[in-house]
C-alpha cells in the first residue's frame, strides 16, 4: 500500500509540476531525425553530386565516406538517398536504396546473415541459416536483376562487417556488376574508423574508395548551431540558462566535435533538472550529464569485454591498490595469471596481455604509455582512469563475472 502512495504521489507530483521541462524530449535522441541539417552542405553536395547521374539510369560511383562518430554520416547518408528514391518515383529510372547497419548482430555475423538481410530488402524471405551460400548470392543477383534499376547498397559501420567476415565479400559485391544484365549496384561504405581503408586488400580497396568522402568534426560554433536548432523543439520557453548550449557545445567540442554526445549532454541534463524538480535547466546540470554519461559508458564497456580483458582490467585494478600511476606490464601479468589459475582460465602470454593492455587504453577506462627504461628497453606504464565511486562499480561487475 505504501508504495503505491508513493507512485501515485509520483506521478501526480509529475504531472502537477508548474513548470515542466521537455515539450518534446524525443528531439534529442539519436533516432530523431531532423529535418534540416547543418553546416554539411559542402558533404551533402558532394555525395549528392556523385549519386545524381543514377537518376538517369547511370552507375554512380562506389563511395567510401569516413569520420569520427557523430559527425554526421549516417544522417546525411540517408537523407540524401531518401530524397533520391522519391524523387526518382517520379521520373523513368527506378532507384531501390538498401541500407543496413553493420553494427546490428542478427545482420553481421555471418556473410550468410549478410546476404540473407540484402535478400530480405529486396523483398526476399530467406531462413537463418542453413542454405549453401552459393545459393543465397543467387539469390541476390536474381533479386537484383529482376527489375532494371539501380541499386544503392549503404554499409554503415563497415568495418564491424569487415572484422567479422572479412572483406572477400565486398570483392564478389564490386564484381557483381559485371554479370547483371538489367540492373547495376553501387555501394556506401561508411565507417568511424579512420584507419579501417588501409587493413583491406588493394583491390577492395581501390572499388569501394571510387570517391571518397570526409566528415570532419564539428567545432563548438558548429554544435552550437546544432543545439540551438533542436533545443527550440524540444524544449519549453525559457527553461534553458544562458550558458547550456554553450556549455554542451564546448565540452562536445573538446571530445573530437560530436554531434551525438552534444546531444546527449543537452538530453541528460534536461532529465536531471526534471527528477530534481528544478525549473531551470543549468551548468550545474550540464556537470552532472557530463559525469552520468561517463559513468554509463565505462560500466557498459566494461561490461561488454572479453573474459580475458576483464581479468587483465581486474589485475590492474588489485594493484591500484597499492599504487595509482605506476603500474607496468609485468606485474599486470603476475597477477593475471594467479586470477586465470584461480577461475580455471587458460593464461595467455604476455605479448597478448599487451595486446589487451591496448585495447583497455583505447575504451578510455586505463592510460598506458609506452616509456623507455634506458638500455633496458621500453616498457607500458599504466594508469587507471576512474575515479573511486565508479571503480567499485567496475571492480563489482568484474568479480560477479569472473567467477569459476
Ligand atoms: N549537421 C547536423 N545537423 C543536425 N543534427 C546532426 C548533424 N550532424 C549530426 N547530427 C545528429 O547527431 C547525431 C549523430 O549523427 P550521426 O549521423 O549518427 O553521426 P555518425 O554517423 O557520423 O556517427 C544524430 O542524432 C544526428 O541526428
Ligand atoms: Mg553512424
Amino acid at each position: 500500500m505504501e508504495s503505491q502512495k508513493t507512485i501515485k504521489h509520483i506521478f501526480q507530483e509529475y504531472i502537477s509540476k508548474s513548470t515542466p521541462i521537455f515539450k518534446n524530449r524525443e528531439v534529442l535522441t539519436s533516432e530523431f531525425i531532423p529535418e534540416t541539417i547543418q553546416h554539411r552542405n559542402k558533404e551533402i553536395n558532394t555525395i549528392a553530386s556523385i549519386l545524381a547521374p543514377s537518376l538517369k539510369g547511370g552507375r554512380p560511383s562506389n563511395i567510401f565516406i569516413y569520420g569520427l562518430t557523430g559527425t554526421g554520416k549516417t544522417l546525411v547518408s540517408k537523407h540524401i538517398t531518401d530524397e533520391l528514391e522519391k524523387i526518382s518515383k517520379q521520373g523513368n529510372y527506378p532507384i531501390k536504396v538498401l541500407y543496413v547497419n553493420c553494427k546490428m548482430k542478427k545482420i553481421s555475423d555471418t556473410e550468410y546473415r549478410l546476404m540473407a538481410e540484402l535478400c530480405r530488402l529486396l523483398g526476399y524471405e530467406l531462413p537463418a541459416t542453413g542454405l549453401p551460400t552459393d545459393y543465397i548470392y543467387q539469390t541476390f543477383f536474381n533479386a537484383l536483376d529482376s527489375e532494371k534499376r539501380i541499386v544503392i547498397i549503404i554499409l554503415d559501420e563497415i568495418d564491424a562487417l569487415v572484422e567479422k567476415i572479412g572483406d572477400e565479400f565486398l570483392y564478389n559485391l564490386t564484381r557483381i556488376n559485371q554479370e547483371l544484365k538489367n540492373s547495376k549496384i553501387s555501394i556506401i561504405g561508411i565507417t568511424n574508423d579512420l584507419h579501417f581503408i588501409e587493413i583491406l586488400d588493394p583491390r577492395v580497396k581501390s572499388s569501394l574508395r571510387e570517391e571518397e568522402v570526409l566528415f570532419f568534426p564539428y567545432n563548438a560554433t558548429q554544435l552550437h548551431d546544432i543545439l540551438k536548432h533542436r533545443s527550440y523543439y524540444a524544449f519549453y520557453d525559457n527553461v534553458l540558462s544562458d550558458e547550456v548550449i554553450p556549455k554542451c557545445a564546448a565540452l562536445a567540442a573538446q571530445e573530437h566535435g560530436d554531434a551525438r554526445r552534444a546531444l546527449d549532454l543537452l538530453r541528460v541534463a534536461g532529465e536531471i533538472a526534471e527528477r530534481m524538480n528544478d525549473d531551470k535547466v543549468t551548468e550545474k546540470h550540464v556537470d552532472l550529464a557530463q559525469e552520468k554519461i561517463d559513468y554509463d559508458r565505462v560500466i557498459e564497456s566494461t561490461k561488454s569485454l572479453p573474459k580475458q580483458t576483464k581479468v587483465v582490467l581486474w589485475s590492474i585494478l588489485e594493484l591500484s591498490n597499492e599504487k595509482n600511476d605506476d603500474i607496468q606490464t609485468g606485474e599486470v601479468y603476475d597477477i593475471y595469471q594467479r586470477k586465470c589459475k584461480e577461475i580455471g582460465l587458460f593464461p595467455l602470454t604476455q605479448r597478448r596481455i599487451s595486446d589487451l593492455i591496448s585495447e583497455l587504453d583505447m575504451t578510455g577506462i586505463i592510460n598506458a604509455k609506452v616509456t623507455s627504461l634506458g638500455r633496458y628497453g621500453r616498457t607500458r606504464v599504466i594508469m587507471l582512469n576512474l575515479n573511486e565511486s565508479v571503480k567499485e562499480k567496475v571492480k563489482a561487475i568484474l568479480n560477479e563475472s569472473l567467477v569459476i
